[in-house]
Parts: C-alpha cells; structure tokens; sequence
C-alpha cells in the first residue's frame, strides 16, 4: 500500500446554538469562517489551507457528528476500502460534494459506534500567509489565534476493540497505551497517530458514540497563556489547566465551548515515528498521565466521566 491516511481532515460538531458558537469559534478562537448554510458553519485556522477543519452543526445536542481523516491517493483509500471490509467493517461509499467541498469517500463506523469518513480531496483555500516568503504569523489574528486542529479524544466502553480496529484496518500507529499493568498488553485507553505527533486520535474508556475533546494546536508555551487570558477575558468555561500532560508530554488548557463540548489547546509532545517503541502507563499512575502536575487533585474524575 502507498501512504495511507495522512491526517486529521475535519471534525464535525454538533452545537445546540450556531450564532453562539459562531461567535466563540471566530470571535474567541480566531478561527476564519469559510461558508456557512442556514444550519452549518465551515471553519478553518490560519495555518490551514483546505476550506475547513471544523464543521459546526446546529442540533438539539452536542457532541460529535463524525470525524473524517485524509488519504494520500484514491489508490490509498481503495486499498483501505477492502481492508475494512476484510475486518468486517460496513463500508458506505460517499459521493463527491456529499460533503460540502470534500471529494468522494469512505464512510463507516468504529466498533465504538463513532463515524468515521475516509476522502481525499477538499477544495483548496490557502493559508492566510503567502506560498512564497511568508511571515510567520498574519497580521490581525483574533482572540487565541489558533493556527490549526490537532486531534480528537473519544470515548468507548471497549476501547481495546476500537484500537484494533483503527490499527489493523486503518494502519494507525500507537504512541502511548494504558495498560493493568507492566506485564499486561491489552489497552484500557491507547494514543494513535498517522501523521508525526503523538496522536491523531486517543481512546478513553466511556460511553460509545461521545466526544471528550478536540484539540487545537498552538506554536508554543506562552501561546497557552495568552489562551488561558482569552477565555478568562470572554467568560468561556476553564475545564483544567495550565496543565502538563504525562502521555504524550503535551501542555494543555481544556475549557468548554458554548454548546458544553469540551475543546482543548494543547502543543508541545514528541515527534513520533512508525517505529517508536510504545510507552504504557499502569493504570494506577494514570492520573500522572493525564495531568502530571496536580495528579492528586479529585477532579480528575470530572475530567473523564464528563463527555457530550
Ligand atoms: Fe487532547
């Protein structure tokens, strides 16, 4: 097979009020609005170049509509195609523009009943920065400024169902595991990646079907800090943080956006290879994992029963 799933390509969200979250994606995180319909909003960040990363949908709930990741080539999604079916996976095949601006594709669920989309294309729009001797930054960045999305968490009530899944049929690599402990394999939550950072997506122990967070990247440390004065600035619900992450060696803030779906910031992590050794974390250092600074504090338990 050639190169297979580059990336995270889109997360669509459902939010409960779509003015409100219009106004906190654009307004607080600096997100740029690319499209919108009576009952969609298409987003993208700075540093991006497709038309979106997020989709925001009105709904009468939050929570996660469907992830989609991008693949190289067709000849890449084709060959993913019958690796799905020979795990057992329904596949459904989904036709150009069925998705607004995205080519054809691939839709499925996980064993964890989240759907997942497969495509290739989606129709170009450029960074805010040029192609050719580009600044570093734009100019007229609003609120925290977010350059890009970097990764989704979801939950699932057998987490090592879906990480075989995403391995064995999609060619994720894994980064990080949680396991009983030192001598066990079995994954109780798992880090996966296909691009170069420590994931792409991680599962949890939870409900099916839920979203814990989405993660937006930020360049670097202060970055977070400028965030966490953001929030506090336009009263938007500080979940944990500042924070330091165990897996993945991540620094983070999570914080809710209107609708009560949990977001993150987060940068910092290792590059991660195909080949890197993967790391287990006993399940009764966890809480170090998660938040390596304050892993004593009780709201951890707030932290993973709470999912939209
Ligand atoms: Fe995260």
């Amino acid at each position: 097979m050639g190169e297979g799933i580059m990336r995270l390509g889109f997360v669509s969200v459902n939010v409960t009020d779509l003015e409100a979250a219009r106004k906190h994606y654009v307004e607080v995180m600096g997100m740029q609005m690319t499209d919108r319909t009576e009952n969609e909003i298409y987003l993208k960040g700075w540093d991006e170049y497709d038309h979106h990363s997020i989709v925001l949908r009105q709904s009468n709930r939050a929570g996660l509509d469907k992830m989609a990741f991008k693949v190289h080539t067709y000849e890449d999604m084709e060959q993913l195609e019958k690796q799905l079916q020979q795990y057992g996976a329904s596949v459904q095949r989904v036709s150009k523009g069925e998705n607004h601006k995205v080519g054809e594709g691939l839709r499925f669920r996980l064993p964890s009943g989240h759907t997942m989309e497969l495509f290739v294309e989606m129709e170009y729009k450029g960074k805010a920065l040029p192609q050719v001797n580009p600044a570093p930054w734009p100019e007229g960045l609003i609120g925290v400024g977010a350059p890009r999305i970097d990764h989704l968490l979801i939950t699932a009530e057998r987490p090592h169902e879906t990480v075989d899944f995403l391995m064995k049929a999609l060619n994720f690599y894994m980064s990080e595991k949680v396991v009983e402990n030192e001598r066990s394999e079995t994954p109780i939550a798992a880090w996966l990646f296909r691009s170069y950072t420590p994931h792409d997506i991680a599962i949890i122990p939870g409900k099916d079907e839920k979203l814990h967070h989405f993660a937006f990247w930020l360049d670097e440390f202060n970055e977070l800090r400028k965030a966490g004065d953001v929030f506090s600035k336009h009263d938007v619900p500080i979940d944990v943080g500042i924070e330091r992450h165990g897996i993945t060696r991540g620094q983070t803030i999570y914080y809710f956006d209107p609708s009560g779906n949990r977001n993150e910031v987060f940068t910092g992590g290792y590059i991660a290879y195909p080949d890197m050794p993967v790391v287990k974390w006993t399940v009764d250092q966890l809480a170090r994992g998660i938040f390596y600074f304050n892993h004593r504090q009780e709201w951890i338990e707030g932290f993973t029963g709470v999912t939209t």
